[in-house]
């Protein structure tokens, strides 16, 4: 059966800038998502910049990352950033408390963090330790990382061979501080920010963008006090994290490769659950900061499984299906549709680990679905959001239902606008017709990500199951484009 959606938006309406930090990714010290991910052994027969394997740098580079947050998650509340630098051979090895106990050699530290960042042509963005560390520490990190002039910090970069600052922007100060950051108030948490943040410092070339850890959720409560509680000007950034559980139950969160239509459904709905969220959390700051100075940055999102079978639980090790694709198009289509408040994300996390874009095992990788969505969606970054009217069926299932289309527009420097269309629904294509009010254009190509299964997946013995296909579906007549969308696909469409 084929059911009708209708989308409408009007050129003169782009305003806001859909900022390209949307688009970024999270790495944590975790599993193999550094070790083995990014950084793997001396003797590996794989191409590498130092122990930097390139195989997988190379892949990423090609989706455009505009920002890569480090060293984590919870590991940054127990790391101390002196640990990893100087001779490697001299670093102290620590436990990793948060994932599975393992020691950490700290062969993969600050200088190593900011190589993989120019390899990958990204900014960093750096994750402070407030839990466990000191103001003392957080400090000198700063002036490590960002200070030209004459100091102990300065001197200590360029006996690492490191002459010039690296003028890191992008900062927070602690991560989830109402669980394993600290277990703290929103109240105490706002005190030691305003603290931490006075004592990090901006040096020139590098006006610091602190971001304040945010609630988990929809804690709004959490929200209202940082917005309440901190000053405005000492917070470029409130975090937010929200993780999509296909149960909807942390205990059992469900397989992600073998998955019923009622599971998928309910996967589908806690995904939509981040529009609630943010339009919710947005509303609470838009109380102390109506001018949206402030960014909502939600730097941990995507889909979080039971783990592989046999793997270490603790390595959150997990595949990726053309559902997963499906929960990166949709979120990435709320995140663009609130580009006037959330300003960065960060999908968890990059490489191995939750919600990947690459699968490494020993030399070999693979990309997931959820990689060709980043690479569909590439085109929004920095461009000028275009506010859609939408009107879409609902997608059933028993006695619920969810919006069964959701998408995104927005026009790029050049002129060309790029609609970004997803399809929830398991069973039916649905014809959609947009209107371009106002403006005729001469032509239209496509881009789609479908496959036969919503529980298709990239494997290492078929590598390229669920991969971006040219599409020519999509017409146009004057400034009304028709296109339809087959069951559980992501569209995207250039029209000049
Ligand atoms: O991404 C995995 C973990 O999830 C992060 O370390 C933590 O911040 C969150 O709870």
């Amino acid at each position: 059966a084929q059911e009708q959606a209708t989308i409408s938006t009007n050129l003169q309406d782009a305003k806001t800038t859909i900022n390209r930090n949307i688009y970024g990714m999270f790495s944590e010290h975790l599993g193999n998502g550094i070790y083995g991910g990014f950084w793997v052994d001396k003797n590996a027969k794989v191409p590498k910049v130092g122990r930097i394997r390139m195989d997988v740098v190379n892949a990423l580079k090609k989706i455009d990352i505009p920002n890569l947050r480090w060293p984590g998650g919870c590991f940054a509340d127990e790391y101390h950033w002196m640990d990893g630098i100087g001779d490697p051979a001299k670093r102290p090895k620590m436990v990793n408390t948060n994932w599975g106990g393992v020691t950490e050699d700290n062969s993969f530290g600050t200088n190593e963090f900011m190589e993989l960042c120019k390899l990958l042509n990204t900014e960093p963005y750096v994750s402070g330790n407030l839990g466990s560390g000191t103001v003392k520490e957080m400090s000198n990190w700063v002036e490590y990382m960002n200070f030209d002039g004459v100091s102990p910090m300065t001197k200590l970069r360029k006996e690492d061979g490191r002459d010039k600052p690296y003028d890191v922007r992008f900062f927070a100060i602690g991560n989830e501080s109402w669980g394993c950051g600290g277990n703290m108030t929103p109240e105490y948490y706002s005190d030691l920010f305003r603290q931490y943040a006075t004592f990090t410092k901006s040096y020139k070339g590098a006006p610091l963008r602190r971001i304040a850890s945010g609630a988990n959720a929809d804690d709004y409560h959490w929200t209202d006090v940082c917005m309440r509680d901190i000053p405005l000007n000492l917070m470029w950034g409130l975090s937010l994290h929200y993780y999509t559980i296909p149960t909807g139950n942390w205990g059992k969160k469900g397989s992600a490769t073998n998955f019923t239509e009622a599971e998928y459904f309910n996967t589908m709905k806690n995904c939509l659950k981040m529009e609630e969220l943010v339009t919710k959390h947005a509303a609470v700051m838009d109380k102390y900061d109506p001018q949206k100075k402030v960014a909502l940055v939600v730097d941990e999102w995507g889909v979080w499984t039971d783990p592989i079978p046999g793997t270490n639980p603790s390595f959150l090790r997990q595949q990726n299906s053309m559902r997963d694709a499906l929960i990166a198009a949709t979120t990435l289509n709320i995140f663009n549709n609130h580009a006037d408040r959330v300003r960065m994300a960060n999908l968890a996390q990059t490489v191995n680990v939750l919600q990947s874009l690459v699968l490494t095992k020993g030399d070999d990788m693979l990309l997931t679905p959820t990689y060709y969505v980043f690479n569909m969606y590439k085109v929004h970054q920095d461009a000028k959001l275009l506010p859609l009217k939408i009107s879409v069926p609902e997608y059933k299932n028993g006695d619920e239902s969810i919006p069964a289309v959701n998408a995104s527009a927005s026009v790029d420097s050049l002129g060309r606008v790029h609609i970004t269309l997803v399809n929830l629904d398991a069973n039916n294509d649905i014809t959609v017709s947009a209107d371009l009010e106002g403006e005729n254009h001469s032509s239209i190509s496509g881009q789609i990500l479908d496959s036969k299964n919503l529980t298709d997946v990239n494997s290492f013995s078929n590598k390229n199951l669920v991969i971006t296909k040219k599409f020519d579906g999509a017409k146009m007549k004057q400034h009304t484009v028709t296109v339809t969308l087959p069951k559980h696909s992501v569209v995207c469409l250039e029209i000049k």
